[in-house]
């Protein structure tokens, strides 16, 4: 007998189902290394899990709906008023939460392309319609063709800065030329995921950006730099109306109280942050060198993964570094990410990548 089915939304058709990166698996008993998912490969920051073990005994109860601490935590720290701060389940579900805000059927949503797969997703949950516009040859966003590709129909744009996967960042110049070619009333979602391993002094500071725009929004995560990836704890800072806007479409008590309190005790052991994201961007470095003395090319990166176009030999290198004990990300026929992780990890990826080449 053949049941109807509930009715659901057609929009939600082909959506792409989000790919997490693979776990490592150890062959034969050899140590595995998974650097497929730009997580952080130190464990929690000092004085972390004993505040999480605390709060633990309060499972029973519900989280502060409000993420008080936290948020009068960040308001101090940049310097933005608390009410232009809404946190949420990791950058992702804020990042989803503004398209809901901004977009619905018809409506544009702009990001570049390749760029962090969620971007899709959202918005075709939302019932809206992305545009895509390619990155540059140098792997970077085309500013202009992004602002070229805004309608009367666009409500949110995308900049991945750093970009996922590529690693490339945009210069102040020219992002600033772009959000003045922008709509005022287009809002601009500056996503920062990877804002602490920046090093280029051209790479703007999007906080810095948004003071006097206020159609600027940035997203900031505590899952990669601070380590609480598993605990799904995000903040966007923007102006009012958006910050409201993103209070109304939050799950309530999204945010655990675990999250909530972790991501404050990581807040304040900025010592120890500063030293291992130190150690991971000199690691970054060590391994571009490394790939570029090979023969590769590697984009410049400003994150904690480096990007390597394989084109049409992506699954044959990520299959190659699978057998050596690591697991990277292939994005099919284009190319691989690849997370710097711990100094063994990154050593056996580099030499994979040097037999690649030979092989
Ligand atoms: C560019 C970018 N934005 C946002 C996220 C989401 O991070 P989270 O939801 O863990 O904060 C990621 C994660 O990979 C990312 O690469």
């Amino acid at each position: 007998m053949t049941e109807a089915q509930p009715k659901l939304r057609a929009a939600l058709d082909g959506i792409p189902v989000y790919k997490p990166g693979r776990p490592a698996v150890s062959a034969g008993g050899a140590p595995a290394y998974k650097l497929s998912s730009n997580e952080n490969p130190y464990p929690p920051l000092p004085g972390v899990l004993e505040t999480a073990l605390e709060t633990a005994r309060s499972l029973n109860r519900y989280p502060d709906l409000a993420c008080s601490a936290l948020t009068a935590e960040l308001a101090k720290r940049f310097d933005v008023p608390e009410s232009h701060i809404a946190t949420g389940t990791g950058s992702v579900g804020i990042a989803q939460q503004l398209v809901q805000a901004t977009a619905g059927p018809g409506d544009e949503v702009v990001y570049a392309w390749r760029s962090f797969e969620a971007y899709p997703i959202v918005t075709q949950i939302a019932g809206a319609t992305s545009v895509r516009v390619p990155l540059t040859d140098g792997e970077v966003h085309d500013l202009d063709a992004m602002a070229d590709a805004v309608t009367d129909r666009t409500r949110l744009i995308f900049v991945c800065n750093p970009n996922n996967p590529t690693g490339t960042a945009v210069r102040r110049a020219d992002l600033l030329r772009f959000l003045d070619r922008v709509p005022s009333d287009v809002l601009v979602v500056l996503d920062e995921a990877y804002r602490e391993f920046i090093r280029g002094a051209e790479v703007p500071d999007g906080i810095e950006l948004y003071r006097e725009r206020p159609n600027v929004c940035v997203l900031r995560t505590f899952s990669k730099a601070y380590g609480l990836a598993g605990l799904r704890v995000g903040f966007a800072v923007g102006h009012e109306s958006v910050a409201a806007a993103l209070r109304k479409t939050a799950v309530p008590f999204g945010v655990s109280q675990l999250a909530q309190d972790a991501a404050v005790a990581s807040l304040r052991s900025e010592d120890a942050l500063l030293e291992r994201v130190e150690a991971l961007v000199a690691e970054r470095t060590r391994v571009r060198d490394a790939l570029l003395a090979q023969g590769w090319t590697v984009a410049p990166t400003e994150a904690n993964f480096v990007w390597l176009r394989l084109g049409d030999r992506t699954g044959d290198f990520a299959a190659a570094c699978e057998r050596a004990g690591v697991v990277v990300r292939p994005f099919p026929d284009e190319g691989v990410r690849v997370t710097i992780g711990e100094r063994e990890a990154n050593d056996i990826f580099v030499r994979v990548a040097g037999e690649f080449l030979k092989g």
